[in-house]
């Protein structure tokens, strides 16, 4: 197994996982040093693409983005979403993970649970490609947002496909929008972190969109914390260089050769 898993691994009850997604080379390199994993999710679907859901995305464009990143990282865990066409079948999810490894260098790939996919986990970690699950509100899966684990059938349900998906190889499940009581309980029955989204505090580890989280996608639900307006920021210094353009105030003598 990966020294970057292993290191992961140890953290479960001892110290939280920090987790954000990141699309490009110059995002990657500021989180590196402050991420246990960066996730290049297939929300850059809608979140860059500006696609109605994360159905159109395509393994090569995951490739390019997660290429785009890894260039960048040395110390994180990369992971990659896999898109929901690119793991239709064994064979399919097979061929496709090897080439996301192999033509991006990252070190794990990300599969939605649709509560039929262990075996296709089971396979890829057989052929030696960590896999990181996800269950949840899992947008590939869902059309309207409704937080998960509410009801105790939706709990005990949450639990067991959790527990397969632990048996099944992987190292880790992002927990999405799902209910405090059930994030606990899964945490609790795993010996493989959790990383949530929306699941409450009880979780090994945090993720966000990183360009929910700094105020530039426009999305911002209650579980999402902006710890900046970058948007604001953007339109300040747009504004000022179009007053300074129009004005004759940029360039100077500064900026001519
Ligand atoms: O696609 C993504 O960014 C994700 C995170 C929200 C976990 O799957």
């Amino acid at each position: 197994m990966k020294k970057k898993i292993i290191k992961i691994l140890k953290k479960k009850n001892k110290e939280k996982l920090v987790c954000l997604t990141a699309y490009s080379k110059s995002v990657a390199k500021l989180l590196d040093n402050y991420c246990d994993i960066i996730l290049v999710g297939d929300s850059l679907a809608t979140a860059l693409y500006g696609m109605k859901t994360t159905h159109q995305i395509t393994t090569t464009t995951m490739i390019n983005h997660a290429r785009s990143v890894k260039s960048a990282v040395n110390k994180s865990l990369c992971v990659v979403d896999m898109p929901i066409n690119s793991y239709k079948s064994i064979r399919k999810a097979k061929i496709n993970a090897k080439k996301i490894i192999k033509e991006t260098k990252c070190d794990a790939v990300k599969i939605e649970n649709n509560g039929k996919n262990f075996k296709i986990i089971k396979e890829l970690v057989k052929s030696s490609i960590p896999v990181m699950g996800h269950i949840g509100f899992t947008p590939q899966y869902f059309k309207k947002f409704k937080l998960q684990g509410i009801k105790k059938r939706d709990q005990l349900k949450l639990i067991k496909d959790a527990k397969k998906i632990e048996e099944a190889g992987a190292f880790s499940i992002v927990l999405e929008c799902i209910a405090e009581n059930t994030a606990r309980k899964i945490t609790n029955n795993l010996k493989i972190p959790t990383i949530g989204i929306g699941a409450s505090a009880n979780c090994d580890g945090q993720i966000l969109v990183t360009d929910d989280m700094l105020g530039l996608s426009g999305f911002y639900p209650k579980f999402v914390k902006k710890y900046q307006k970058l948007d604001k920021i953007i339109v300040n210094s747009v504004k000022k260089y179009r007053k300074e353009v129009i004005s004759r105030k940029f360039p100077t003598k500064k900026n001519t050769y």
